[in-house]
């Protein structure tokens, strides 16, 4: 028997899919109506990895698996939020909010759009939310860009924000930026608001400029099989800002404004203007890895799919040799994807741990998830979670 003094046990996490999670989560924290539901996707990225903040090319998609926010407004500024990852719902008014780092853990994606919306002069209306998820935390997906990205599109439409959506990822992003302090680039949050049902995003990231580039696996007999190698991510937050500062480094050695404005053609040239090996290594990676996603965006818009995947290895191979960012539950799933018949394999994300993609025939996808899995219990590794995606659209209001 529970005592009169005991806390009362926090209701149990709403079941169902995802989007009724949400609606059933804010039903029971707030003891109300929803004024609606906002969704947003996790993404992979196809190829252009840590070309995103050099001002480059990246090719990403956004996935089925989706984050949704039920939200209603209320009168004064302030937000309250629930997560299925939470018990408890966390409440911040305008001094945290303006506050980068005061408000900790997920909740700061929130509060860092709050913030992000009122340094950018937007009145933001108070709201209270609950959060539902199917994007894997943590795998290198994207959790963090849905989050950010279907909070925003709630706040936008509950307080009918004069707020296009082309301004949208630079707001998302500069929530993850300036308040809760990871400097990452434009590429997740642009996939997950602008991604398209069966395209992959082309996206320059210096003008922001967006191409739909068809891609259309059913069509071709192809599956992308996502492997997330459930690695431990080690140090992976100073690795990629070191990354990051080595590559501003470099540019300024060169005296460009960022490494997208070396030409591979005279890439030999720029490499033996700078100091030491490992720079080298890093301006190689990049340079080369805007030429791969180009060569991509071409042979799929040749509609020769197939054909990409020497791209995606050799992209993996830059990643591994050059820029120095893979573990070896990632070369592993590489190399026992490739062995098993895939076309092409790769890490996609930051790096560090995370997911690798695998492009194979349909009808092989299960035979290659089933000859990675084998590699990692060869190797002693935690059993991966394998699953084959499509690309799937944007945020959105859901009906
Ligand atoms: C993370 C960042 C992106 C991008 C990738 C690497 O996902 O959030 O901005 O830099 O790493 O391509």
């Amino acid at each position: 028997m529970t005592g009169p003094t005991a806390p009362a046990a926090p209701p149990a996490a709403p079941a169902g899919d995802v989007a009724a999670r949400a609606t059933a989560g804010f039903r029971q924290r707030y003891g109300a109506e929803p004024a609606g539901r906002w969704a947003a996707p996790g993404r992979v990225n196809l190829i252009g990895e840590h070309t995103d903040y050099n001002d480059g090319f990246v090719l990403p998609f956004a996935l089925p698996m989706r984050t949704v926010v039920a939200a209603a407004p209320r009168d004064e500024p302030r937000w309250t939020v629930w997560s299925e990852l939470d018990d408890e719902p966390v409440e911040f008014g305008p001094a945290e909010a303006d506050e980068p780092g005061r408000v900790p853990g997920w909740a700061a994606y929130v509060a860092g759009v709050v913030w992000a919306l009122r340094a950018a002069g937007q009145p933001v209306p108070g709201a209270r939310l609950a959060v539902a998820s199917d994007v894997p935390v943590g795998s290198g997906l994207s959790s963090s860009a849905a989050i950010e990205s279907a909070v925003l599109a709630a706040l936008v439409d509950l307080g009918d924000l004069d707020l296009p959506a082309e301004r949208w990822p630079r707001l998302a992003q500069r929530a993850e930026n300036g308040y809760v302090g990871a400097p990452t680039g434009i590429m997740d949050q642009s996939a997950v608001i602008r991604g398209r049902a069966g395209h992959a995003l082309f996206l320059d990231c210096r003008t922001e400029q967006v191409d739909q580039i068809p891609f259309d696996l059913d069509a071709a007999g192809l599956a992308v099989l996502v492997v997330d190698s459930r690695a431990p991510h080690r140090h992976a937050d100073g690795e990629y800002a070191s990354r990051r500062r080595s590559c501003e480094e470099a540019a300024r050695i060169l005296g460009v404004p960022a490494l997208r404005d070396i030409d591979p053609a005279g890439l030999d040239a720029a490499l033996a203007k700078l100091p030491d090996d490992e720079t080298r290594r890093r301006v190689r990676h990049v340079v080369t890895e805007d030429q791969r996603v180009l060569d991509t965006v071409a042979l799929l818009r040749a509609n020769r799919v197939r054909e990409i995947g020497p791209l995606l290895t050799a992209s993996h191979a830059s990643m591994r040799d050059d820029f120095e960012i893979t573990v070896p539950e990632i070369d592993t799933a590489v190399e026992a994807a490739l062995a098993a018949g895939a076309h092409g394999a790769r890490m996609t994300g930051g790096g560090f741990g995370g997911c690798v993609l695998a492009l194979v025939d349909a009808s092989a996808a299960d035979a290659v998830a089933a000859a990675v899995t084998a590699a990692y219990a060869e190797r002693g590794f935690a059993a991966p979670a394998t699953r084959t995606v499509r690309p799937a659209g944007g945020a959105s209001r859901l009906a």
